[in-house]
């Protein structure tokens, strides 16, 4: 496989019941792009990447990652592999500050002479968060408050914190503005330009086409489970995406069925 990709994923089939949610979709992402997922609601965006993230079972096709042909049943399985996936409702526990959120599951402990339980190493764990939400060009007033209190795009810098920790190489964000207002939705999309800068390859799904525009490398569209177009980002145009995502257009290698 080539190696200019970071993940290529061939032929997948998923059906719920009598929906047959992707119909042999192709998907790939290079090393260090920005890929904006486009389709309408019930296109099959979010149950595509579900299955690159592991949260999914496809029925049929194949995932190869770094050239090699990758299995991944669980979202654990997909994390090995380096792919983070940010949730529109983020999975943050807001009653926990910043630090706690962004090393939950990985709490940095060390142990006293003699004592058994691990103790957190808060400061440890408040001076990474801190430099990791500097990477990201975010700096919080308080890193103590509880994350319930932040605004929305700093929740996403939380959220996408946690994924740096994780050594992530492609983040997955599935309408990650959508809930946002026009500033809090611009912080956003700096944040997706910071992972970007650092290497790290994302997939970015939202509805609105501006913002697809703003970040992304590349475009792919999706209608009814099938892949029906790809765009590089500056050789397209909003009206040509409109268009093959409501139908009016459908590129001709995607048309077999
Ligand atoms: N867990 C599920 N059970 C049943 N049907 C589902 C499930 N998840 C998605 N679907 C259906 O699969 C299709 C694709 O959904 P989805 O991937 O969420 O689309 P999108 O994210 O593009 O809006 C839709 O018809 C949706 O109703
Ligand atoms: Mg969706």
């Amino acid at each position: 496989m080539d190696n200019e990709f970071f993940l290529l994923a061939r032929d997948i089939h998923k059906r719920f019941g009598a929906v047959q949610a992707l119909r042999g979709v192709d998907f790939e992402v290079r090393y260090g792009e920005v890929v904006g997922l486009v389709g309408d609601n019930g296109a099959g965006k979010s149950t595509l990447m579900k299955i690159l993230a592991g949260a999914l079972p496809p029925d049929r096709g194949e995932i190869w990652i770094e050239g090699k042909r990758a299995n991944i049943s669980s979202p654990h399985d997909s994390r090995r592999y380096g792919i983070e996936m940010v949730y529109q409702d983020l999975a943050l526990a807001g009653n926990l500050d910043a630090p706690a959120n962004v090393f939950m599951g990985r709490e940095k402990t060390h142990r006293f002479w003699k004592l058994t339980t691990p103790v957190l190493h808060r400061r440890e764990m408040e001076k990474v968060t801190g430099e990791l939400l500097l990477r990201l060009g975010v700096q919080l007033p308080n890193l103590r408050q509880r994350v319930r209190y932040l605004s929305g795009g700093q929740r996403q810098a939380v959220a996408i914190a946690r994924t740096l920790l994780a050594q992530a190489k492609l983040v997955i964000m599935d309408e990650p503005t959508a809930a946002l207002g026009v500033s809090e939705a611009e912080r956003v999309l700096d944040l997706i330009r910071r992972l970007k800068e650092e290497g790290i390859s994302v997939v970015f799904i939202t509805h609105r086409l501006p913002h697809i525009f703003a970040v992304c490398d590349r475009i792919v569209v999706l209608r009814a489970g099938k892949r029906v177009g790809e765009r590089t980002t500056c050789e397209t145009t909003m009206e040509e995406i409109t268009q093959l995502i409501v139908g009016g257009k459908t590129d001709v290698k995607y048309e077999r069925e």
